[in-house]
């Protein structure tokens, strides 16, 4: 087990105090975080006791602490899982090599671009989500948000730690830009797409932890493969934090479905769910099919010279790798993709190291079904029939193969054109999103209440009642 120091400005299980540099250097980053913190995390609940988890450890029999701590007061920390004594590199071509506890100098570039790409995914959630607190649907929501937040700010933090400690002067520069790109800003826009989209309801919320959290974890699991030893135990942290975002994304529409549907089933029902004050499920599948295509992206283009290159050079590897595959180098092999000739589908092998992007993407498309299954089945279980769908990965896409074509979520190929025409039976429109608004103008504080559009859980956090006061406001 590594060390842990707890009670220095920055909690870490990295033995900082013994890099007198970098700690320095993390301390100078500290402020800077700090204020970013202020301006762009939740606003209006800064001074307010929040019932969180920290992570104290990588102990897997206890890792976390549970308390009300103001946010600005959070102890976000450094945390690598535990070292694996002659770990060796488990793909690619430097496969059976020993992990670099360095970075390799030929590949220190794309493992740069590695980092950061994943970096900035991390404050820029916390800022398209910074508005929300002020309509929550009740202190357990408000609650799992800030948790949620919190921990991407840690996840920054344990990036920010790899760019200070392995890229010198260059990451340290690239962990101040961390601090100054914004989500959605037309001028310093987040690097990736979904996260500059704006997330400003409960039910963005629900469907982003549900989808786009779960791009995190495909990714972090990829990298949990990398032959560079530190970014690999980072990341396998990281994934024990993540799970519970996915949490509150699943339960969430899952309490959401819950409601609608017995307000469905109340007597004054008749056959306009709005009109009673809950969210219809063709709004929902609107929703879904937003954050599913907008997280489909981010996995990147179906071939790719770049998956190939990370690949082949062991800093990304699948999901997995070692578990579930036999073969690591990925080389003579095909993966059979759809891709467009002359307008039209076909069918073609490619070779497998440029498929990386559609493997991890497929993994993760049966991690996102087994979620809607569930959900599909707390409407069975109202005897309602609807079932919501994943859309077709050829849907509403920007990245990749189908973003020059529009097609509808069965697949069907259109015109850019006339998928303009009929864009808002699939997505979202400024009407549903008025909607929507309308419903959540106000936040519920009050302990153990629930807005009317959200079922409450079945039980609260930590073997706390649904009625504890997650936060106590200000
Ligand atoms: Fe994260
Ligand atoms: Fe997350």
């Amino acid at each position: 087990m590594s060390d842990v120091v707890n009670d220095t400005k920055i909690p870490n299980n990295v033995d900082l105090s013994s890099d007198k540099k970098l700690q320095r250097a993390l301390e100078q980053w500290q402020p800077a975080f700090l204020d970013w913190w202020m301006e762009m995390g939740p606003e209006g609940f800064q001074k307010d006791d929040v019932y969180l988890r920290t992570a104290i450890s990588v102990d897997s029999d206890g890792w976390a602490q549970f308390d009300h701590v103001k946010m600005p007061d959070y102890r976000w920390g450094i945390f690598l899982a535990d070292k694996t004594e002659g770990r060796k590199i488990g793909f690619g071509d430097h496969m059976g090599e020993p992990a670099w506890q360095e970075v390799p100098g030929e590949h220190r570039n794309s493992l740069r671009r590695l980092i950061v790409t994943q970096a900035d995914t991390e404050p820029a959630s916390v800022e398209q989500q910074r508005l929300l607190g002020q309509t929550c649907p009740s202190l357990y929501d408000l609650r799992n948000l800030f948790q949620v937040n919190v921990e991407e700010g840690r996840h920054l933090w344990a990036m920010v730690y790899l760019l200070h400690r392995y890229f010198g002067r260059d990451g340290r520069e690239e962990a101040e830009a961390l601090l100054q790109r914004r989500s959605g800003d037309s001028d310093r826009p987040r690097i990736l797409g979904a996260f500059n989209e704006p997330c400003n309801h409960w039910l963005s919320f629900f469907m982003f932890t549900f989808f786009t959290d779960r791009d995190g974890k495909y990714q972090l699991l990829a990298l949990a493969e990398s032959g560079f030893d530190p970014l690999s135990r980072t990341t396998r942290f990281m994934l024990t934090e993540e799970a519970h975002h996915m949490f509150v994304g699943e339960t969430g529409v899952q309490r959401i479905i819950d409601r609608t549907c017995q307000l469905m089933k109340d007597t004054s029902f008749s056959g306009d769910v709005r009109a009673l004050g809950g969210i219809d499920l063709p709004t929902i599948q609107k929703h879904l099919n937003l954050w599913y295509s907008l997280s489909l992206d981010l996995f990147g283009g179906e071939i790719s010279s770049n998956a190939a290159q990370y690949f082949a050079s062991g800093l990304k590897g699948r999901a997995f790798e070692e578990k579930e595959h036999t073969e690591h180098t990925a080389l003579d092999q095909a993966y059979a993709m759809d891709v467009l000739r002359d307008g039209k589908i076909a069918r073609e092998d490619v070779a497998l190291r440029n498929a990386m992007n559609e493997v991890l993407r497929d993994g993760y498309i049966v991690d996102c079904q087994r979620g809607v299954d569930k959900w599909n089945k707390t409407i069975k279980g109202h005897g309602i029939d609807f079932e919501l769908k994943l859309p077709s990965r050829r849907f509403h896409r920007h990245v990749g193969i189908y973003s020059d074509v529009g097609a509808t979520p069965a697949g069907e190929l259109l015109s850019k054109e006339e998928f303009a025409r009929r864009r808002h039976e699939w997505l979202p429109s400024e009407d549903d999103q008025k909607f929507i608004d309308s419903l959540m103008t106000k936040p519920v504080y009050e302990k153990g209440k629930f807005a009317n559009w959200i079922a409450p859980p079945p039980r609260g956090i930590k073997g706390l009642s649904v009625d504890f006061e997650y936060v106590r406001h200000a």
